[in-house]
């Protein structure tokens, strides 16, 4: 394991108050985006999508790494050359999703594992050879009627740590994404529970398996009320809950914690991110930016409407995104900046 280059590569993803674009939709999430958007869901029109982003101008002055799904990965970017390589031209490294999705755990309704172990150490290799620095691995985490149950938790604990020391192992940073999910009505405090386990157990595995913190980083949710939760916490309240729930879980020596975006709104994405570095700037022992889709796709994509005419006012809105979420990563965002 090249030690040296797993840290040089995650410190690098969070350098510079940059942060991750995450356009790695599964083909059925993102038919399903396009769906919503009138687009038609062929490959033509994703291949045409994905070239949109990684042509905007002035993207890697805000996104250091761009995830990409192994439909993407194997595309040619608008030049002809490989699409990894678009992106390196771009001066973003490229990611890869490495998980095959989450699948029911038999007996315990409500509640998936992810899967994608089997065979990874020969696709992290494939990948390497292709351009990707560094993957991603999404595990779910319902809160429900006594859910999560412990046993979920460490059933995915378990397969994160797995990822990622393979991909350490393979020479790829792991972005360890628990996500618990916003669907439903629970409260911040409930969130704030089923993070603060979910997060002791995934480190406890990932050290159990001897994965080095100084070469990954963290992909959590932020510490929310669900998205029908009659109470809505204030912007503040959120960006102290989840720091406080982060400092006693997140050792010291992960490089960073990149958010993802989960269904909340863009603007509030960026808000909540704001407060976090604004309020706690010199407490935080980890960089605390970004590694949205929606959040930052979600205007484009609508604007875009799989129309060639629109791809500039698509672009202008991706790279207001990207940029906005910069600032809030330096605490330097304000609301007052979202009329362009
Ligand atoms: P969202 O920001 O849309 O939640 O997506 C982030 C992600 O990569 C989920 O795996």
């Amino acid at each position: 394991m090249d030690t040296s280059k797993l840290k040089q590569t995650a410190s690098q993803l969070v350098a510079n108050h940059k942060g991750l674009l995450a356009m790695d939709e599964s083909t059925g999430t993102a038919n399903k985006r396009f769906a919503e958007a009138g687009i038609p869901q062929t490959l033509a029109m994703r291949e045409a999508y994905r070239n949109m982003i990684i042509t905007t101008p002035k993207l890697g002055e805000s996104i250091s790494g761009a995830i990409l799904f192994d439909e993407t990965i194997r595309q040619k970017g608008p030049d002809g050359t490989s699409f990894p390589s678009a992106v390196e031209n771009a001066g973003i490294i490229p990611g890869i999703k490495l998980d095959a999705g989450a699948k029911d755990i038999p007996f315990f309704p409500g509640e998936k594992v992810t899967e994608g172990l089997d065979g990874l150490r020969d696709r992290i290799a494939e990948y390497v050879k292709m351009g990707a620095r560094f993957a991603k691995w999404r595990a779910v985490i319902a809160i429900g009627n006594g859910l999560p149950t412990q046993t979920c938790i460490d059933l995915n604990a378990q397969v994160l740590a797995r990822y990622a020391a393979l991909c350490q192992e393979g020479g790829l940073v792991p972005v360890v994404e628990p996500e618990v999910l916003m669907d439903g009505s629970h409260t911040l405090e409930s969130c704030f529970d089923a993070t603060e386990r979910t997060l002791h157990a995934v480190f406890a595995e990932l050290y159990k398996q001897r994965v080095l913190f100084e070469g990954m980083l963290l992909k959590p949710n932020m510490v929310l009320a669900a998205l029908d939760a009659p109470e809505q916490p204030g912007i503040d309240e959120v960006a102290d809950a989840t720091i406080h729930c982060l400092l006693r879980t997140v050792p010291a020596a992960v490089p960073g914690v990149v958010f993802l975006s989960g269904g909340q709104s863009s603007e509030l994405a960026s808000a909540r991110l704001n407060a976090m570095n604004s309020r706690f700037k010199s407490k935080l022992p980890w960089a605390v930016t970004f590694s949205y889709a929606r959040a930052i796709q979600q205007p484009a994509m609508d604007i875009w409407k799989g129309q060639d005419a629109n791809v500039p006012a698509a672009q202008k809105a991706l790279e207001h995104r990207a940029h906005m979420n910069r600032l809030a990563r330096a605490g330097e965002y304000s609301q007052a900046m979202e009329t362009v």
